[in-house]
């Protein structure tokens, strides 16, 4: 949620600055600006819109720089104005910010700051930022004290990298937002995620809150806020840059969506042996989850639909499983000693997920985050972390992370089973293991065969779209339904099958399209429901591997390989995402970037 970027040592700092802005906007796109020096000039230009926007005479006038910061914005404070945007600059010019998150106390600063004369341009959180600096400066403390002393005085959260005329530095600071350093042998990049820069360098540096950082084109130095100085440690990131292009696809979705065959089979590599059969997580050896009888799995969005799909197999297995939005996580834990706490989150940086996670751990509970992204903050707050290592995901909507998301649960509870005490084992291991191994295969092939597209046109102009299923598929209809109102703004709910005659039959009229998930085994309910809503009208769309079961019933088919009956939801969830894409093109939405939304949410 808005995505900073700064960068010094660099031929090029507004290009450097651009394509990192480019890379990050995922994060936020409601304004986006850019500051440059070269050590004599500083000079800002920012503007409310997207940053594919920040072109012609607007960036080209800008003098030839080696250091810079950007911003792209997702607004919290004020609405996306060219006043609301950032850098904010303190009343000479002089001091420039760029902030991720939001200043809480950020209302007694700005009447401080006032009463000694400060004017606001702008209705942001950040600008005292700014103002607070150049007061120190203008008291007669140094920058680097006077950055400490402004960093001191504020609450809430952050990551800011600022700059001061005539130095070709950056100064930068991290508080619950994210903030990483990365680096090359002349030149040095900060970046709330590392994608920004990944064409650059693969070298960072994870910063933790409480850091902060001064870098020239030479040398880093990271300090407490007492100017101590702190060891962080330089890490790899294994991601290929070609990851975070668009790859000839006309969108960022589309891209990761068919790629899906490709991560997951990245997220099973090495951790499965059907012959065995056993699954061997090398992060979990055998024994690791003794004693743990009750299992919390706290997410959000896409990612709470991943969460109920493990609970359901955890509540399967004979375990004490409790799900929920992190948002409304009560830290309430009877048995801390044997719990664990999932936080299932792509990004590892979701602000609600983190204050969840955060509430757990002060319970005495262990603490577990299953994250795509390596150094996240829930990764690294967490006792452990276990990676879905699905690649960077940059669209706005989940798809990838999703599958690679639940195929990593399937494993933890497979683990976690075989060490609980309470829980019972899967009978079936080595037939789930086999159709694991061959799911990437299969989703490929459902890539190949949908007929998603055609269907999209058939049924596009309809009032509401519904999804249902039973036991695993339903979270997988309520992730349809997610992403299909997300990207295409059409009205749509998922239901899990025997509630739709407890209320919201009422909504389907003739014509209603309802998509119903089966998975060849528990399909009683769902026929059921379907049934009755074809009854009144409903025009039933069937996902599923035969059209024997669904014949009777269903005005269309979208057609999935048989697997087994705890997959199954991958392969229709597919589908699904290729009704809302190509729904969503045929309105010409903004796939990759919907109104409102940003991805990695990083405030409250
Ligand atoms: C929807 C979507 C969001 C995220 C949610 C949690 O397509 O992407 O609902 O799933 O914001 O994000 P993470 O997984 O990063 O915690």
């Amino acid at each position: 949620m808005c995505g900073i970027i700064a960068c010094v040592g660099t031929d090029d700092a507004v290009d450097t600055v651009l394509t990192g802005l480019n890379n990050l906007e995922y994060r936020g796109y409601d304004s986006a600006g850019i500051a440059v020096q070269n050590g004599r000039e500083l000079v800002v230009r920012k503007q409310a819109g997207q940053v594919s926007e920040l072109t012609g005479s607007f960036v080209e006038s800008l003098p030839e720089s080696t250091t810079g910061i950007g911003h792209t914005r997702w607004s919290t404070h004020g609405p996306p104005t060219d006043d609301n945007a950032h850098p904010h600059t303190s009343r000479s010019g002089d001091v420039a910010v760029v902030h991720n998150g939001v200043i809480s106390n950020y209302g007694p600063l700005r009447e401080e700051l006032e009463e000694l004369g400060y004017e606001f341009t702008s209705d942001t959180d950040t600008e005292v930022i700014p103002h607070l600096v150049d007061r120190y400066l203008d008291e007669g403390l140094d920058a680097d004290v006077a950055f400490r002393r402004a960093i001191e005085r504020l609450e809430g959260s952050y990551a800011i990298a600022m700059m001061i005329e005539g130095e070709n530095l950056i100064r930068a600071a991290r508080q619950g937002s994210p903030l990483v350093v990365g680096l090359h042998d002349d030149a040095h990049y900060l970046a709330s995620d590392v994608p920004a820069f990944l064409e650059f360098t693969d070298r960072v540096i994870y910063l933790e809150d409480g850091d902060l950082v001064t870098v020239d084109a030479d040398s880093l130095s990271i300090t407490d806020l007492d100017g101590e100085p702190v060891e962080r440690e330089l890490d790899t990131v294994d991601w290929n840059p070609e990851e975070t292009g668009k790859g000839g696809y006309d969108h960022y979705m589309l891209k990761e969506i068919e790629s899906q065959p490709e991560a997951l089979a990245n997220t099973i590599r090495g951790r499965i042996d059907p012959e065995e059969p056993a699954v061997i997580l090398e992060e979990f050896p055998a024994g690791s989850f003794e004693g743990i009888t009750d299992v919390h799995l706290v997410a959000c969005g896409t990612s709470y639909h991943a969460a109920l799909y493990g609970a359901r197999l955890l509540d399967e297995a004979g375990l004490r499983v409790r799900t929920t939005r992190a948002s409304e996580y009560t830290s309430i834990v009877p048995d801390p000693e044997h719990t664990l706490v999932v936080a299932v989150t792509q990004s590892g940086e979701t602000a609600d997920t983190l204050g969840a996670l955060r509430a757990a751990r002060e319970t005495g509970a262990r603490t577990l985050a299953l994250t795509n992204v390596v150094g996240s903050t829930a990764a690294r707050e967490a006792d452990d972390a276990l990676y879905i290592r699905a690649g960077p995901e940059i669209g706005v909507a989940a798809t990838k992370t999703f599958s690679s998301q639940v195929a990593t649960l399937t494993l933890l509870v497979e683990r976690i089973r075989q060490d609980a005490e309470t829980a019972t084992e899967r009978e079936d291991l080595a037939a789930f293991l086999r159709a694991l191994d061959v799911l990437p295969d299969q989703i490929e092939e459902v890539i190949r065969i949908s007929r998603a597209q055609a269907l999209s046109s058939a049924y596009e102009g309809r009032e509401s779209y519904f999804f249902i299923g039973h036991r695993l598929l339903h979270p997988v209809a309520l992730e349809g339904a997610l992403k299909f109102k997300e990207i295409t703004y059409e009205h749509a709910e998922g239901f899990a099958s025997g509630e739709l005659k407890h209320g919201p039959l009422a909504l389907v009229t003739p014509g209603t399209p309802v998509f119903a998930l089966f998975d060849g085994v528990h399909d009683e309910k769902t026929r059921t429901n379907a049934t009755e809503a074809r009854a009144r009208g409903a025009e039933i769309i069937a996902i599923a591997a035969s059209e024997r079961d669904v014949d009777a019933f269903a005005d269309e088919l979208l057609m999935i390989p048989d697997t087994h009956p705890d997959l199954s939801g991958l392969l229709s969830n597919v589908q699904l995402q290729l009704v809302s894409y190509y729904t969503a093109r045929l309105l010409e939405r903004p796939i990759d970037k919907p109104r409102n939304l940003a991805k990695s949410v990083t405030v409250e």
